[in-house]
Order: C-alpha cells, then sequence, then structure tokens
C-alpha cells in the first residue's frame, strides 16, 4: 500500500478540488467519504484503540501532539517520524485513489492505536462503543470555532468556498458545513460522555492551564507525568512550537490541498480572535443561539480568558 504522503503528492490537484457537497443524514462529508461510506460504518475498533474527536477546528491537532508526546514519554524526536495526519489514522479521510483511506491506514496500523475522527456522536462508527474505546473529545466555543472555521474554509482546496464572513457565519449557524451543526456535534458527545469513557475538554482551558489539562489526559490514559515531562510536553505543544514543527503544521500537506499563502493551519491559536471578526449584533446573536441550543445540557463555553 502507497503511504498517504506519497500518495497524496501523486494526486491529480483536479482530483482533489472540491466540487459539491454530498451528506450522510444531513452531515456535509467528503465525497469519497459518502461513498465509502459503508467500510467507515463497518470499521472494526479494537479494545485498545484510542480516539480523539472534535468539531473541526477546535484543536484536534493540538491535542493529537498532545497525546502522542505522552505516549511517548515526552520525547519529541520519537513523535517526528511522520507527519500528525499520518501518525494518528483520520477515519472517515478518503483520497481519491491511489491514496490509502483513513481506513485502510488504520487497518494496516499495529496496535496500541491512536485514531482521530470529525464525526458527530450519531455517525461513529459502532464498533467504538462496542469496544468501549477510550475517547478524548476537545471543545471550543461557537465563535472562536467559526472564525478558526471561515479561515479553513479559505485555504483548503477541498471543502467549498467561505464566501464573505457574514454569509459563513449564517452557513456555520446552520450547520451547513463539513461535518455538520456545531451545536448539535458539542452537545451530542457531551451527553455522550455520561454513557461511555470520554474525556471532554475544552479548549480554552488547554490555553489557560496547559500543564493541568495535559496531566488530565495523561491520567485518562492510565499514566502519570512527572513534574520534567510534563514541562516537555506543555514546551513542545505550545503554539509557537507546533507552528514551527513541520511534523505539526502541515506544511508537509501539498498546496493544492492546504494553500497556505492564503492562510497557516497554525493561525493564531488563541482565545478572543472572534473579537476581530463579529459584529455587536452577531456576537449578541450567537450567544443567545448557545444558550437556547445548549439549553438543559449543562454545557457551557468561555470565550474570553
Ligand atoms: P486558529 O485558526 O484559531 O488559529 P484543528 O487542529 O482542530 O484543525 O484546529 C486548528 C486550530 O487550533 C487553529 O486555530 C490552530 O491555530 C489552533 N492550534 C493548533 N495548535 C495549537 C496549539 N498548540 N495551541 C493553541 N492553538 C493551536
Amino acid at each position: 500500500m502507497m503511504d498517504l504522503q506519497s500518495g497524496m503528492e501523486s494526486l491529480d490537484p483536479d482530483s482533489v478540488k472540491f466540487s459539491k457537497l454530498t451528506d450522510i443524514e444531513g452531515i456535509y462529508l467528503f465525497k469519497d467519504t459518502v461513498e465509502q461510506w459503508e467500510v467507515i460504518h463497518n470499521f472494526k475498533a479494537r479494545p485498545d484503540d484510542l480516539l480523539i474527536c472534535t468539531y473541526p477546528k477546535s484543536g484536534t491537532t493540538w491535542m493529537q501532539e498532545i497525546v502522542d508526546m505522552i505516549q511517548n514519554g515526552g520525547d519529541p524526536e520519537k513523535c517526528a517520524w511522520a507527519p500528525i495526519y499520518q501518525r494518528m489514522p483520520f477515519i472517515e479521510l478518503c483520497f481519491p485513489k491511489p491514496v490509502p483511506t483513513g481506513v485502510e491506514e488504520a487497518e494496516a496500523m499495529p496496535s496500541p492505536r491512536t485514531l482521530k475522527t470529525h464525526l458527530p456522536v450519531h455517525l461513529l462508527p459502532p464498533s467504538f462503543w462496542e469496544q468501549n474505546c477510550k475517547i478524548i473529545y476537545v471543545a471550543r466555543n461557537a465563535k472562536d470555532n467559526a472564525v478558526s472555521y471561515f479561515h479553513f474554509h479559505r485555504m483548503d482546496n477541498m471543502i467549498p468556498d467561505p464566501g464573505r464572513w457574514d454569509e459563513f457565519l449564517e452557513t456555520f449557524i446552520a450547520g451547513k458545513v463539513m461535518w455538520g451543526s456545531w451545536f448539535d456535534h458539542v452537545r451530542g458527545w457531551w451527553e455522550a460522555k455520561d454513557r461511555h469513557p470520554i474525556l471532554y475538554l475544552f479548549y480554552e482551558d488547554m490555553k489557560e492551564d496547559p500543564a493541568k489539562e495535559i496531566q488530565k489526559v495523561a491520567h485518562f490514559l492510565g499514566t502519570d507525568l512527572s513534574e520534567p515531562v510534563l514541562n516537555r510536553i506543555v514546551q513542545h505543544t505550545k503554539f509557537e512550537s507546533m507552528k514551527t514543527n513541520p511534523m505539526a503544521n502541515h506544511r508537509t500537506l501539498p498546496s493544492f490541498i492546504f494553500d497556505q499563502t492564503v492562510s497557516p493551519f497554525m493561525r493564531k491559536g488563541i482565545v478572543g480572535d472572534w473579537k476581530d471578526h463579529f459584529t455587536v449584533a452577531q456576537s449578541e446573536r450567537l450567544d443567545n443561539l448557545c444558550a437556547q441550543k445548549l439549553k438543559g445540557s449543562s454545557l457551557t463555553f468561555r470565550t474570553q480568558l
């Protein structure tokens, strides 16, 4: 099997360009993902799989690097064998042939595996529940998440062009974006955590006190980090380090997929960038929507530190 990196590099750029939205049960996903849906749905999780799950742009890559560092005893060399997207298969990712699919990559990987998904809770392949796999979920406040997703739409050629900010915000609110509604996603996984081994973390908490959140992850994985190892992980996974780390900053992806001259993958990495994008009216509208859609769930978000 060709590896993911060589596969992507061999692609005809036109074959990955966004063409049309396709969905599974109303959730927009890549065209190739929808075509392969049966295979993805029947994915065979193993009991010792760890799954990192997020709504897009809420700190997935950050959590992936943290987990890899914990699993490698805080040794950055051991985490540098491949770009992050190759170290942890993204189960619903499907490119045209000959690129291996996320499922194929996962199947070829020895246990214990760490996998990535953005699927909403109701679309997760059932074997993850049957095998009682550990899941780490990272959530980010809707405003910063929307801003980050807007800029991502500008630079990722596989997903639709976002249009103007105000237009994109409407699309985001309506959930007519890839992987569906932010509200349903964060709430669905929040409710699932009462029935499954899910560690539910927040981007804002990770920003405020990374050491504390990293130690939580370590405990969830059944280990305790010594002070020096913890400090090394904090340093290695801070925004400035990851921005210049070629194995984390996605600069290894062909530019016909991510055009980082338009907007870098490691863009700002802060809490509160929404203030530079939202009007007062847009901000109040999103506050009201959050209150309404998260009502009765005990789930709350911080939009500034
Ligand atoms: P911004 O666009 O707001 O900068 P994902 O990995 O889920 O795609 O999320 C990407 C977002 O997380 C981007 O947000 C990116 O800059 C931010 N990010 C990545 N690594 C980070 C880190 N180490 N610390 C803080 N934010 C990080």
